[in-house]
């Protein structure tokens, strides 16, 4: 079992280079089954969902090779269909894109339910309504989804999402790139990966427009063919740096962003009090007086993301006054907040609102990152608090961060990472 040991209360200070969006890189990896050919992927994050995809994909048939430490050559010529292997799926969710990427090569797919973080629920019912939408049918059978069309390939057609959602949007991309006809996503997601994955997807010659507003139209192509492509910057990797420079009263420059998907966390920044200076492809974060209160709504791309919630909370335990966030994308995404108040932090959970009440004394203690944000929260929360934390289960963590310890060193936080045999590990020696 490895551990985070973090001796903290000391300023983050120097300067960070962001990795490639996770949340980008997984659509445009399982788009690659699209491909009968070559796709040279660069900015690649180096984090656990990304290489458990490499293998998933390479379990089907793909050979995937290493260029450099960020760059990778995928070719998924000889990919099965219906191969992925089931206990890895079902332990990400990005996996779902398969679903899309299968459908849309063969007209047909067979995949593992998805996993991923435990937020309470969350279905796939839209992902499926844009299949069935596309002539497709689906079953569910011992723990699989099975997608079958009749002449194998989906059917041009409208398509009108009952909530704004990354991964259907996707998906829906995916499944009729090569379909025949054109498909209409309307109330489509806008985050910056779908855009991302759009962008990927018309550089090997698809006909995607609209992607980044909420109609997208796809106009079916023949095949697809390889391109080099480059994944866009992590923004809630850096946000998340940005929110721990400002909770340790650092001063930090995060390169390789692009600033513009960053302004709603630049707005609630710079509301707490947080100076936040914009560059080209960077951003500086500094504190130079008292940080109060805010109040923060989570919602769809323009507005404030789910994924920064926990990390913003944990900076506003730090600041003086009553915070009030509220989650409005997922039922349950507080099991973070037990891990904060085992820390001393005055936190309420009611609904899907929580309530922090600010400059609280927080101790050192030994924690758990519950999920991948809960867990980075919990760690910004142990680089503001003097004495030693030691936070377990940290691979949720590594799920979607790139060397968040050599990064977070470099900023000179005091921070290491064990292995210590979890006491199941001692018995069997035994
Ligand atoms: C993506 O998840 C991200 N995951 C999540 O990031 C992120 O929290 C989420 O988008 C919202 O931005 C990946 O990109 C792999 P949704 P996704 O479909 O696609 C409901 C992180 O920390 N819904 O936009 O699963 C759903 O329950 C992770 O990096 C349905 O009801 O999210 C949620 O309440 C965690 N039915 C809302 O819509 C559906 O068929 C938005 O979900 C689909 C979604």
């Amino acid at each position: 079992m490895e551990k985070i040991v973090v001796n903290g209360g000391r300023p983050l200070v120097g300067e960070v280079e962001i990795s490639g969006f996770k949340n980008a890189a997984l659509p445009i990896i399982y788009a690659c089954v699209l491909v009968k050919d070559k796709c040279i992927i660069e900015n690649v994050p180096n984090v656990l969902d990304i290489n458990r995809s490499f293998e998933i994909l390479r379990g089907m048939g793909a050979s995937i090779k290493t260029i450099d430490k960020t760059t990778v050559e995928i070719d998924c010529t000889n990919v099965v269909c219906g191969s992925s292997a089931y206990d890895l799926v079902r332990r990400l969710r990005g996996s779902y894109y398969l679903l899309g990427a299968e459908l849309g090569r063969f007209g047909e797919a067979r995949v593992a339910y998805p996993g991923g973080c435990d937020f309470g629920v969350r279905p796939i019912d839209q992902h499926i309504k844009g299949f069935k939408a596309l002539g497709a049918s689906v079953v569910t059978d011992g723990g699989y989804i099975e997608i079958s069309t009749e002449n194998g390939k989906t059917t041009g057609t409208n398509i009108y999402f009952d909530m704004v959602t990354v991964g259907a949007t996707i998906n829906v991309m995916l499944a009729s790139v090569m379909g025949e006809g054109t498909t209409i996503i309307e109330n489509a997601a806008r985050e910056p990966h779908i855009v991302d994955c759009a962008n990927f997807l018309n550089s090997c010659g698809a006909k995607i427009s609209g992607a980044g507003s909420d109609v997208i139209k796809i106009r079916g192509v023949e095949e697809l063919h390889g391109c080099t492509y480059a994944i866009i910057p992590d923004m809630i990797e850096a946000g998340s740096y940005m929110c721990a420079a400002a909770a340790t009263r650092g001063d930090i420059k995060v390169t390789n962003v692009i600033p513009k998907h960053l302004e709603s966390i630049t707005a609630k920044l710079e509301e707490v009090g947080v100076k936040v200076e914009e560059f080209d492809d960077a951003i500086r974060v500094s504190v130079n007086g008292p940080l109060r209160h805010t109040n923060v709504k989570t919602l769809p791309y323009p507005g404030f993301p789910t994924d920064m919630h926990p990390q913003m909370c944990a900076l506003l335990t730090t600041v003086e006054g009553v915070s009030v966030i509220n989650e409005s994308i997922y039922d349950n995404r507080f099991r973070y907040v037990e891990e904060l108040k085992r820390m001393g932090a005055s936190i309420k959970v009611e609904g899907r609102r929580v309530t922090i009440e600010g400059e609280v004394p927080m101790t050192a203690a030994p924690l758990v990152a519950v999920d991948l944000r809960g867990g980075i929260a919990v760690l910004i929360a142990a680089l503001t608090c003097s004495g030693t934390s030691e936070i377990t289960d940290i691979h949720l963590i590594e799920r979607g961060y790139d060397d968040i310890v050599g990064k977070l060193k470099s900023l000179g936080a005091d921070i290491k990472k064990i292995y210590v045999p979890d006491p199941v590990e001692i018995k069997r020696a035994n």
